[in-house]
């Protein structure tokens, strides 16, 4: 369990960032955390892996306290990929980048072996792995680090913003391995301002942030069916799909979605229904 307890963080001397926040995760949820640019979310997560640590209040995961515990102690428990993942490479080739990570946590031969295959197949990364991980796209630089924080089975991976620089293929392995993830019964918590790309994920939980605050914390099915506003509010732009069912109620059609696959049957229902 990760739990946030009533915490303000600011760098330095400026203004809180983080302004009273308060979050219960439990084991197996998937926490979407969204916000616009500057919200707070990226040293929200930095805070789970003891990174940034509260000005004021507490942060325990699985009961520690992150001011008491060291950044290596808790990168056993929490994996973090970064904004920017391509900063982390260091090794010559995709697999001992991998490699490295596995030895690092103490795993024998044969089953760095045996996993270091498994993720590259799932991330459909198998054929690069002589390549330097310098020569990958964008995208596929993403893939591997999030392939190297799976490797090791962390409880918790920690994810910002994963969608980036995805395009429809790679959005779909992501969206696909995340399913994965949860069925594996794992806790997933990331950060993003791509909707489009929460919407279509399994039922999740959102918490909205809006300058440093929690402005929403509930189902995403619930957000994006009733308060597509809280969104603006945070400078986000709904769902395509929710918007238009906004626009189908006004029109009087009454459209209730329980999931993204729902919403598109029922658009498609009422379209073909003239
Ligand atoms: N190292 C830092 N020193 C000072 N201010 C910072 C630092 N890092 C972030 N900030 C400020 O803290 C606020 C929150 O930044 P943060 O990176 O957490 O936002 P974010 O929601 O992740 O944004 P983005 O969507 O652009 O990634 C912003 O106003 C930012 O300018
Ligand atoms: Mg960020």
């Amino acid at each position: 369990m990760i739990i946030f307890d009533n915490v303000w963080f600011k760098y330095g001397d400026r203004d809180y960032v983080l302004k009273n926040i308060n979050i219960t995760i439990k084991e197996g949820e998937i926490v979407c955390i969204l916000g616009d640019n500057g919200a707070g979310k990226t040293t929200l997560l930095k805070h789970i892996n003891g990174l940034l640590k509260p000005s004021k209040g507490e942060v325990y995961v699985d009961k520690l306290n992150t001011k008491e515990t060291s950044v290596s102690d808790l990168a056993k428990k929490v994996a973090l990929v970064f904004q920017y993942p391509e900063r982390m490479f260091f090794t010559e080739s995709v697999w001992k980048e991998v490699e490295f990570a596995l030895a690092n946590f103490g795993f024998e031969e044969d089953i760095r072996v045996h996993r270091i295959r498994k993720v590259l197949n799932m991330f459909w990364l198998w054929e690069y792995r002589d390549r330097s991980p310098f020569t990958l796209s964008g995208g596929e630089q993403r893939r591997l680090a999030i392939a190297i924080a799976l490797a090791w089975d962390p409880k918790y991976v920690v994810l910002d913003e994963p969608t980036a620089g995805q395009d429809g293929f790679q959005r779909e392995i992501l969206i696909d391995i995340i399913r994965n993830i949860v069925y594996r019964e794992k806790t997933i918590i990331l950060a993003t301002h791509d909707i489009e790309f929460v919407f279509e994920l399994p039922e999740c939980r959102i918490i909205v942030l809006n300058k440093g605050e929690i402005i929403y914390d509930g189902s995403s099915v619930e957000l994006f069916n009733n308060y597509p506003e809280l969104l603006i509010e945070a400078g986000l732009e709904p769902p395509s799909l929710s918007k238009l069912i906004q626009t189908l109620r006004k029109e009087g059609k009454y459209v209730v979605f329980k999931n993204y696959d729902d919403a598109v049957d029922k658009i498609y229902n009422l379209i073909k229904g003239g």
